[in-house]
């Protein structure tokens, strides 16, 4: 009998997950694997919306946004009996092995069902890059270019008018889109936890820029430190500089996914199936990138793994500024 695979998106989505799901469904096709999606992520697991899939499935899906299967998030999938109910589904559906796409919060309920005897395998897809098991994650790219695209765009706009414009990025407590989207951009300054608000430093700079009639000023600020309208305030009041604040918000997750999420939704989702077809899952594995290889760790060596990418970052953005 043919071994049986699902596959499900969980958390917040990120461009290049339905290329993802294409790849993982087409992959375990190609080896003789019958496919099946969940809907929903860990919530329809656990109501049993499961359903057999076919290559039609996949048909024009690798350069679609958000995912065709839905996610969700559920935090009552911390709870035992939910965690069992969801593995009952998946044995009342004979199903052996389950692909998780999504950040550390579906690895921990990936890992939660392999200790229910359930055959997992997560591969990241996240807009933030938070995840520690991988340099990158599926939706990474794409959410950087539409930063980048949006800020273009605010600049045309802060210079005719000589402003300041503060722009909150997505990143849940990670820096990286801050951060990278402030070297792309050559912001003016930068705030996120790796690098952190100094305000004597920012206005000092501010005042400068304007004495010396720059004709804008650009900070790229990350989400959930502090509030950007009241800065905002603080910067007229001690600058001179004109203020405007945009919050980025969930255009970020939207939007056709950039060629490079797309091949490494490929290479990560074939390696997860070839971890199933050769029975080298043991107690569940993470995929993920690291220095261009795609690599395996197992589910409880990943969770532990730090996150540092863009402290690295953080004395190039200074010097180039
Ligand atoms: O994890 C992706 C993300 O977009 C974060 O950047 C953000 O903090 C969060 O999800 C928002 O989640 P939601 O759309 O559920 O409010």
């Amino acid at each position: 009998m043919a071994k049986k695979i699902a596959v499900l998106t969980s958390g917040g989505d990120a461009p290049g997950m339905n290329a993802c799901i294409r790849a993982c469904i087409r992959s375990g096709l190609a080896e003789g694997k019958d496919m099946y999606v969940v809907y929903d992520g860990f919530r329809g697991l656990v109501e049993g919306d499961i359903a057999q899939v076919n290559k039609d499935f996949t048909q024009d899906i690798i350069n679609r946004g958000g995912t065709i299967i839905r996610s969700a998030r559920l935090p009552e999938f911390k709870e035992d009996e939910v965690v069992e109910k969801a593995a009952q589904q998946l044995a009342d559906f004979e199903i052996d092995a389950l692909i998780g796409i999504g950040g550390d919060g579906t690895f921990k309920g990936l890992g939660a069902l392999a200790k229910h005897g359930v055959e997992v395998v997560g591969i990241p897809g996240t807009i933030d890059n938070d995840v520690g098991s991988t340099d990158e994650t599926i939706g990474f790219a794409t959410a950087l270019n539409t930063i980048c695209e949006c800020v273009d765009k605010l600049k045309d706009t802060s210079g005719s008018h000589q402003r300041c414009s503060l722009i909150e990025v997505m990143g849940r407590h990670c820096g990286d889109l801050a951060m990278f989207a402030a070297l792309a951009e050559g912001a003016e300054g930068v705030i996120c936890v790796e690098h952190p608000l100094h305000e004597d430093v920012l206005f000092r700079k501010l005042r400068k820029m304007k004495a010396q009639n720059k004709s804008h000023a650009i900070i790229i600020v990350s989400e959930n430190l502090l509030d950007i309208n009241e800065l905002a305030k603080k910067i007229e009041a001690n600058t001179g500089f004109d203020t405007r604040t945009e919050v980025l918000g969930r255009l970020q997750r939207g939007g056709s996914p950039v060629a490079h999420d797309r091949i490494l939704a490929a290479r990560m989702a074939d390696k997860a199936v070839t971890l199933i077809t050769k029975n080298e899952v043991g107690n569940g594995k993470i995929v993920g990138v690291k220095s261009s290889e795609i690599v395996a760790y197992d589910i409880e060596e990943a969770l532990k793994m730090k996150h540092e990418h863009a402290h690295g970052l953080r004395d190039l953005i200074d010097k180039l500024q």
